[in-house]
Parts: C-alpha cells; structure tokens; sequence
C-alpha cells in the first residue's frame, strides 16, 4: 500500500456514466467540434425569475446562516403544504427533511438503514445512481429487469420473487429515469399488496420527476396507495427538475420519524443544512399552483414528439412513447451489427452511442448504463433549434450505416 491508495470502499464505486459522458462533450469541444449534448439529465430552461428573486431576496435579506439541519420551518411548512396539495398526504415537522438535492436524501436513507450484505431491490431500467450507493452503504444491488412491453415497470409477482430475508429496501422511481413510465395507483396497489407480506423491505419512492407528465397522465405515489405502509415508506422529491432548479441542490424527504431521525443524524456529521438560499428559493417554486409548468409541458410535449418522429424514421429504432420525465428510451437492436462507412461494425449499445457522438457530433447515453443493453437514452429537454439539429444529424449518421 502507498499513500496514494484509496480505501477499500472506493473500489465498489463507478464514476457516473453520465458525469462521463460530459467530460467526453467537453473535449471534443475544447478539440473544436461542435457537439450537441442529449445525455444531460436537467431542463434547459432558465430558473423562473419568482424563484430565483425568492433566493436574492434571501441572501440581500441576510439569510445566509446555518438554519436547522434538516431544513427551516418555513420550508418544512411548504413542503408539507405541496404535499396535502398534491398527493393528499399529511406529515408533520419531523416526518420531513430537505437535503442538498434527492441524491443526498437516497444516500442518507441507504447509509442510515443498510448493513453490510442486505439487499435492495432496484428493477431495470434504472437511474445510474441507485446501484453505487447501495455498494457504498455495504449493500447488495438486486437488479430486476422488467419489460418494454410491460410498460417497463415491476410486475407484482416478479417483485414476490425478488423479495428474500435479506431484501431491505424496494425502489420506485415513478416518473421513472430512463424510461418515462409511471405507475398507476392500481399497479402501486398491486406492489403493496405483495410487500404487506415482508415487514423488514423498506419502501422508497423517487417522484423527482413528478409535475414532468404528458397528455395530463394522472399521478399517484406510494405512500398514497398504501397509506398501511406509511411506516416503511420514504418519498423522495426535490426542485431539481420541476423547476429548473438542478445547481441549487434542494431535495427533500418526508417518511416515519424514525427514519427521517436518522437521516437527520447522518446529515448533521456530514453536509449539515442545505444552503439557506436555495431553501429560501425552494419556499417560492413549491408555492407554484400547477399552472406553473404548462407552458414547459407544451414544449417538452413538441420536443417528445420531434424525437419520437426521428426514431420512427430510422430503420433499427423504435421506442414506447415516454409518459413523463424528459427522456426517450430508444431501443437500437437494430443498428447493432450493422457496418459504419469506416468498416467497423457496431457490436453494442455503447458501440451506437460512442459512434453517434463521434459521427453526428451528439451525444446520447447507452442503455447499458441503466441496466438495459440494446437501448440508447435520449434527453430531449433542449432547445428547440438545437434538438432539430441533433435529430437530422443523427437521421443523415444512420442512414450511412449499412447492414
Ligand atoms: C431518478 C432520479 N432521482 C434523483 C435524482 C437526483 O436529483 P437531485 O438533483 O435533486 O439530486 C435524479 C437526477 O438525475 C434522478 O434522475
């Protein structure tokens, strides 16, 4: 061992694919070429001014100290509000916590609750994070693959299986990362029914995604569908991508005192509180009435579309059309195998995907990521001009492979 050795831990940790995929963006463009980036996970449209006033306010205001770690009342208030607004659940203060983000509140929930060999279910396609941070808490990832034609979510009787003494915690995430579905109440019903059975599995559902729904697909969460499970089920949510507000680092949690206790504890030896400002800010987004998001919903709409008609026009594409989230999860079966005008055949979804980005000059990311070999995700939540481009580059790429 030398001084440059890093613990043990590390080595059950990958660097994010996507924060990969970036800095291959930011070379090709320092070497000069014009890139177009569809892997990047956030809206490209500029915090609302309310908001953002709502955090200058804050800082002009003087509120730039510690504030209690798990959040400030005043935000506490405002998320318990959003959450008898939006989803008929009632929490009190300490049934809530606001982090820097819901990546930190999920790491925290895992470290406070996973020992070493405890398993967490975590059904494919997945968000790239989930999986690492179950190694870092010393857990084990149980991936549980689930089908396109199920609308690519857990089936009950799939779940039944999964489930072993060692199980601990189950994820959902609904609007889902890559794939856009979204449980219905009857399928999250069907999911409780199956873990009423198995006291020690914890619940966790991610609804980051929540107010991003198409042709006003209706919404419900866990917690909503097994109000008898409340004691085992954590809801993650956060401003990150309802209000375009990914730089702020603002998440927040609500659960049974117990667990929202020991996240708390967590958080106090670690980061502490979420920056004051973006609290402050956090306050006004989630006063939004629902109206907010219509004008982003109608573009995000068009730009589904215009990604959607780019996949239907390539031989060797297809895709089930994505209910929420801003993601299209395209399967490329179909061009794998096929032969670049280099001579190199493509042999996987990585393969598709690193060609594209050098070829078209946009870059997407590879299902594998996810959990998902044969599939590329495709992030559409870009300027319009800029997402017209990307698809015709990409339409002209494909058509110069051959079979
Ligand atoms: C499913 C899912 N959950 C959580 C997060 C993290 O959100 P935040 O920016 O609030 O940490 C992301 C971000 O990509 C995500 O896709």
């Amino acid at each position: 061992m030398n001084n440059t050795t890093t613990a043990r831990r590390m080595q059950r940790v990958r660097p994010s694919p996507t924060a990969a995929i970036s800095d291959r963006v930011r070379e090709l463009e320092a070497a000069g070429k014009r890139i177009i980036n569809l892997g990047e996970g956030e809206l490209d449209f500029a915090t609302p001014d309310v908001i953002s006033y709502a955090g200058i306010a804050a800082i002009v205001g003087q509120q730039t100290k510690y504030t209690a770690v798990a959040g400030t009342a005043g935000l506490k208030r405002a998320i318990a509000h959003k959450f008898a607004r939006d989803n008929g659940l009632t929490f009190q203060q300490h049934e809530i916590i606001a982090g820097s983000g819901a990546k930190q509140l999920i790491f925290n929930a895992l470290l406070a609750t996973v020992d070493p060999g405890q398993q967490v279910i975590i059904p494919a396609p997945y968000w790239v994070s989930y999986p690492d941070m179950v190694a870092l808490a010393e857990g084990e990832p149980v991936i549980v693959p689930c089908e396109e034609q199920d609308g690519w979510k857990l089936r009950p009787e799939t779940l039944a299986q999964a489930i072993t003494p060692q199980t601990r915690w189950i994820i959902l995430n609904s609007p889902g990362n890559p794939t856009g579905a979204i449980y219905s109440l009857q399928e999250l019903r069907a999911l409780a029914d199956v873990l009423a059975d198995h006291p020690q599995v914890l619940i966790m559902a991610d609804d980051i995604y929540e107010p991003l729904r198409y042709n006003g697909a209706p919404f419900a969460t866990f917690a909503q569908a097994a109000l008898q499970l409340a004691e085992r089920t954590l809801t993650i949510n956060g401003v990150s991508k309802s209000h375009a507000m990914t730089g702020w680092r603002l998440g927040y949690a609500a659960g049974p005192a117990w667990l929202i206790t020991a996240m708390q504890i967590l958080q106090s030896q670690s980061t502490s509180n979420p920056s004051s400002i973006s609290q402050a800010a956090a306050v006004a987004a989630l006063q939004q009435p629902a109206a907010f998001f219509s004008q982003w919903l109608e573009k995000l709409t068009r730009r589904r579309q215009r990604v959607m008609a780019w996949v239907a026009a390539t031989e060797g594409l297809s895709a089930t059309p994505p209910e929420g989230a801003f993601y299209l999860f395209a399967n490329c079966k179909g061009l794998i195998g096929r032969i670049t005008p280099a001579g190199d055949p493509l042999a996987d979804d990585s393969d598709v995907a690193r060609w594209l980005l050098a070829e078209a000059g946009v870059a997407v990311l590879h299902g594998s990521a996810f959990g998902m070999p044969g599939y590329l995700r495709i992030a559409y939540a870009v300027k319009d001009e800029l997402l017209e481009e990307a698809c015709q580059r990409l339409e002209a790429a494909c058509r110069r492979l051959t079979v």
